[in-house]
């Protein structure tokens, strides 16, 4: 391993994961449903930022001026492509964090963000990050950060020990990452079968390494195998941001907003009684054996008053950005089994169907005579994003500023779609974030705008493509190997997204 790595697993890139909590945008009803001052963004900084894919997405959907770096030169020269193909002003190093934070050409930032780095990095380059938190997040500016968390790890910590011991110390000189991940694994597979005391005091880890093992192995090489890797308590990042002046402002998961999706109202009752908001932060990870956070923090935190809160709530604008008949009212998300209710549910979804973009405040006009008050629409409306259903829309303006960056970019994804199933994300101009667009939709829309019409088409062209480099199409985990079987596959595939994602993919702007 060459030395720039400082222990961090370098010799494998990345995988091209898209983010949503680091859009600013996505702080914005996190900041106000919690009663917070939600800052106004001009620069950005995404430190770590992989292969660069959610940079280049906020990039090309904002106004925002995003800089970045990642260390690794193979995955920051993709990410410099790929974010230059909008046309936005990106700026992104290869540099390690030591030397990004002490460059004197930055400006000073209203985000930054780090996505899957704080665990893996070591104290040292924690304590610069915290020092750059100190000197180049602007006063209001928000942190997002993402960390693994106790006490989720109790269990498993010890095993990832095992693994990356074993990948150290026991792997054949010269064998890839990729094959010493592996046979890590299989010796904790034969490891277990030997009945070891840790595995009757921790049962769990079984069904937890099954999990594990089936994850993309890329992402198993970066997120086990590091030199540095420790989970921190929610308590310690208190202590660990104080000297940047940040404090916790909240989660970057919508559904940790409503405490009726995750907790039982025994445990709600228990956290009310607990005054500090620090501890109960704390107290709530025991309860739900927290594994990972991803939380906003903010450099000098204000209090909205119940009237600003209700005001900014209401220029909120949504749409939904799923077919309605796949919204369910049962919350998929919820520990506990919640609902949304059927009084509000039913007449929100009937208004969302047309995939128009509502604000909040002509929602609580439409929905008068329902008797639905803005508290509850608003709890609604967080459930529906936390679940994927509904999506934030910028304003009109930051929209048509953004257009002409997000057609280029699409266009570019939609083109490498033939040779490569990479990138699964395109970008809206109307929510200002990345869409998770599969591989034969992206045919289907590059087609579509080639001038084809029917579905029928898109689905020869889609085959002649994929058999004229053998490829086969699964179904139910099996391929499915006669030609016509596969055409007749894409064709269902096709008339599918006709009926059911084109109206969503107009509403977004994507085509
Ligand atoms: C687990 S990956 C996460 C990437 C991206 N944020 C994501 O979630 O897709 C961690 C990234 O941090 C980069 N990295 C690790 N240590 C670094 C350092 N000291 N300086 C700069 N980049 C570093 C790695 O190259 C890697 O791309």
């Amino acid at each position: 391993m060459s030395d720039w790595t400082a222990g961090y697993i370098a010799d494998i890139g990345y995988t091209f994961g898209y983010y949503p909590e680091l859009n600013p945008l996505a702080a914005k009803l996190a900041f106000l449903f919690s009663g917070q001052v939600y800052p106004s963004f001009s620069t950005a900084c995404e430190l770590g930022f992989g292969q660069g894919l959610s940079v280049s997405i906020h990039a090309a959907g904002s106004s925002i001026q995003w800089y970045g770096t990642d260390f690794n030169p193979s995955q920051a020269a993709f990410a410099q492509d790929l974010a230059s193909i909008s046309g936005a002003e990106t700026k992104l190093y290869d540099d390690s964090f030591e030397i990004f934070c002490s460059r004197d050409d930055l400006p000073n930032f209203d985000f930054i963000g780090l996505h899957g780095i704080w665990s893996w990095v070591s104290e040292e380059n924690q304590a610069t990050i915290v020092d750059f938190l100190r000197r180049k997040l602007n006063v209001g500016g928000v942190l997002y950060i993402s960390y693994n968390t106790q006490p989720g790890w109790s269990a498993m910590a010890p095993v990832r020990h095992l693994l990356s011991e074993h990948a150290e110390i026991m792997a054949a000189p010269g064998r890839g990452i990729l094959s010493r991940v592996d046979a890590a694994f299989n010796f904790v597979s034969s490891f277990l079968e030997v009945n070891p005391g840790f595995l009757r005091a921790n049962p769990s880890i079984v069904d937890k390494l099954k999990r594990i093992k089936g994850q993309n192995q890329r992402y198993l090489a970066h997120e086990y195998f590091n030199r540095d890797w420790r989970p921190t308590y929610f308590a310690e990042m208190v202590k660990l941001l104080e000297p940047a002046k940040l404090s916790f402002a909240c989660s970057a998961s919508y559904s940790d907003h409503i405490s009726a999706l995750n907790l039982t109202q025994e445990q709600q009752n228990f956290l009310k009684e607990i005054p500090d908001d620090d501890f109960r932060e704390s107290v709530r990870d025991f309860i739900v054996n927290r594994q990972f956070r991803r939380d906003y923090w903010v450099k000098g935190a204000r209090k909205l008053s119940a009237q600003e809160q209700l005001k900014e709530l209401r220029k909120i604008r949504i749409l939904l950005v799923v077919n309605k008949d796949d919204v369910n009212s049962k919350v998929k998300s919820s520990i506990v089994g919640a609902n949304i209710q059927e009084a509000i549910f039913t007449p929100l979804m009937a208004a969302l169907a047309k995939h128009q973009v509502f604000s909040l405040s002509e929602l609580e006009i439409l929905l008068q005579e329902d008797k639905v008050t803005m508290k509850s629409l608003v709890q609604a409306v967080m459930i529906l994003i936390s679940e994927g259903y509904v999506a934030i829309a910028q304003d009109e303006e930051l929209l048509n500023n953004c257009k002409e960056k997000a057609v280029k970019f699409n266009q570019h994804i939609l083109d490498e779609t033939e040779g490569s199933d990479d990138i699964n994300f395109i970008v809206s101009p109307v929510t200002g974030s990345g869409i998770y667009v599969n591989r034969f939709e992206r045919l289907f829309i590059k087609y579509i705008k080639l001038g084809l019409s029917d579905p029928k088409e898109w689905s020869e062209k889609a085959w002649a493509l994929l058999s004229s480099s053998n490829q086969r199409l699964l179904k139910d985990g099996k391929t499915i190997e006669s030609d016509e079987d596969n055409l007749a596959e894409i064709l269902k595939r096709a008339n599918e997204f006709s009926i059911k994602r084109m109206q969503i993919m107009k509403a977004l702007q994507i085509m």
